[in-house]
Order: C-alpha cells, then sequence, then structure tokens
C-alpha cells in the first residue's frame, strides 16, 4: 500500500496556521502538527474529522529542544510539506520592551524556523523531493516602528525565503513565501497590538490567505502576497524611502494610549 503523503506544520493551533493545515488535511496528507499552548490538542483533534492522521506536539519552537520533540515525532517518515509559519510579534517602542521578549520573537520567528528548516530541507533535498512554505509577511518590505523586532525577522524571512529557493533550483525541492498583511488571527492580541490603528482595522480572512499560500505552494511558486490591495502597498514600498515608510508605520502601530508616536 503506498505510503500517505505527509505534512508538517508549524503555528498550526489557530490563525494562518490552522487553515493551512485544515487544507493539507483535506487534501489528504497526514499531518505533525506543532504549536507551544495546549490549544494544538484541540486543533488536532478537529482536524482528524478529516479522516487524516494527525500527530500533535506542544513545544516552544523558539527553543532547541523544542523543535528536536518535533523533529522526534515526525521520525523517519519522509516530510512532503513543511510549512514553517509559527510566529508571533511584539508590539511597543523597543526601548520599552523586556529583551526577553525581544529575544523571544527572534528566536522563534528566525532561529527556531531556520532550524526545523535546516534540519527537514536536508533530508528533501537528500531524496530529491518535498515543498516548504515559509510564512513570512508584507511587513518584511517595511520598517516596522513600534513592531520594530518583528518587522526586521519578517525581512529576514522573506528574503532567506528566496535565497534558499535559488540554491535549490535544480534539487527537486521548492521554496515558497507566504507574505500575508494584516490578517484576522490571534496575532495582535497575543502581541499587544490591539491598543494601535493596524490592531483596529480591517484585516483579511486567514481561511483566503491559507488558500492562496497552499496553492502557490503547489504550484512551486516563489512567492505569494495575499490580496490586491496587499500587493498594492508593498509595490507602493519597494519604491518609498526606508524613513518615511518607518514614520508612516509608527502611525499605525503606535498605541494609541501612553507611548509617543515617532512623528
Ligand atoms: N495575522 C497577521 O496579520 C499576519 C500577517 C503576516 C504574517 N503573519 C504570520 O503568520 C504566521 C501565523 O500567525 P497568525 O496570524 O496565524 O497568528 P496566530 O493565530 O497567533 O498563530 C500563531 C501560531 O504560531 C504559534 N507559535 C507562536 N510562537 C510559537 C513558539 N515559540 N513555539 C511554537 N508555536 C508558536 C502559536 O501557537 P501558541 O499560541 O501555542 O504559541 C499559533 O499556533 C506568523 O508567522 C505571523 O508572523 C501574520
Amino acid at each position: 500500500m503506498a505510503q500517505r503523503q505527509l505534512a508538517v506544520i508549524t503555528g498550526a493551533s489557530s490563525g494562518i496556521g490552522y487553515e493551512l493545515a485544515e487544507l493539507c488535511a483535506k487534501d489528504g496528507f497526514d499531518l505533525v502538527i506543532a504549536a507551544d499552548e495546549s490549544e494544538i490538542e484541540d486543533a488536532a483533534h478537529a482536524l482528524e474529522q478529516h479522516g487524516t492522521r494527525v500527530d500533535w506536539v506542544e513545544c516552544d519552537l523558539a527553543m532547541e529542544e523544542g523543535v528536536e520533540e518535533l523533529l522526534e515525532a515526525i521520525g523517519r517518515r519522509p516530510v512532503d510539506v513543511l510549512m514553517a509559519n509559527a510566529g508571533h510579534g511584539l508590539g511597543h517602542a523597543f526601548l520599552d520592551q523586556a529583551f526577553e521578549d525581544v529575544l523571544h520573537v527572534i528566536d522563534t520567528n528566525v532561529t527556531g524556523t531556520l532550524f526545523l528548516i535546516h534540519r527537514i530541507g536536508t533530508r528533501m533535498r537528500k531524496r530529491g523531493s518535498g515543498r516548504i512554505l515559509i510564512t513570512g509577511s508584507i511587513a518584511g518590505f517595511i520598517p516596522g516602528a513600534y513592531q520594530a523586532v518583528y518587522n526586521a525577522t519578517k525581512a529576514f524571512l522573506d528574503s532567506f525565503s528566496f535565497a534558499l529557493r535559488a540554491e535549490l533550483a535544480e534539487s527537486g525541492v521548492t521554496v515558497t513565501c507566504l507574505m500575508p498583511g494584516a490578517t484576522e488571527t490571534e496575532f495582535f492580541e497575543r502581541s499587544d497590538l490591539l491598543d494601535t490603528a493596524v490592531g483596529q482595522e480591517k484585516k483579511d480572512d486567514p481561511k483566503d490567505v491559507a488558500k492562496a499560500g497552499f496553492d502557490a505552494l503547489m504550484r512551486g511558486d516563489g512567492d505569494v502576497v495575499t490580496g490586491w490591495q496587499n500587493k498594492l502597498q508593498s509595490a507602493i514600498a519597494s519604491v518609498t524611502p526606508a524613513g518615511l515608510l518607518a514614520r508612516q508605520y509608527a502611525k499605525k502601530a503606535a498605541p494609541s494610549s501612553g507611548e509617543e508616536s515617532a512623528e
């Protein structure tokens, strides 16, 4: 009997990651999903309703041990799809943030993500097949005053994704960067950004964002910016001076009470 294909999705307990996992489940993949809190178990039971095998891991992917736990749950099974999606933001001015919180953003979004991709990507390259989706962001095009570290991590991922794709061009492994704009998930509450213009504006539906990412991954595209407004915003960002972008972003991400915006 042919082995079912396996998809590994990080940050699958809610938001874009959950929707990505559901699309994989509906497409007949077995799943290994991971997140940091116990809600990942509820997500696993919901995804099992699609008749697929779902293994779940509750682990902090900012930590090397957390990534190792996920790798242990995957075991020797070949990974057909890796969706490196787990990530979180951090609102407020950089100098007002606790440095351990700053490090957790970098360790989750960059270090843990790259460690996982390094380990699974090596196996995919050896096998000569695999698909990797990295959740970057259009935030990577914009210096994010009052989200400075987060936006910088997404700039890192956006850039890294294209570079890795080029390195793997002849290998049978594709790399796709999903670049959403503001999306209606738990992201803004978790990042303490509800008290900001960007926290309160109308946002994209995570189902639409995930579908665009899933389709781009399956086509083997290099990237997808979801929605025409985000496409326009990223095109404008590419020709706008960085200092101006940062000042404009400050108006969107500065807390409406307490802290001064950088205008
Ligand atoms: N929402 C947006 O506007 C937006 C826009 C562009 C890009 N993105 C990116 O999209 C991705 C998904 O975010 P979302 O919007 O869907 O937000 P979300 O609903 O908060 O989901 C984030 C997921 O990542 C997991 N996660 C965060 N830190 C983790 C850690 N250290 N270890 C393990 N799991 C961790 C969360 O699990 P726990 O709750 O268990 O920690 C959750 O499952 C992120 O990379 C985010 O940067 C979001």
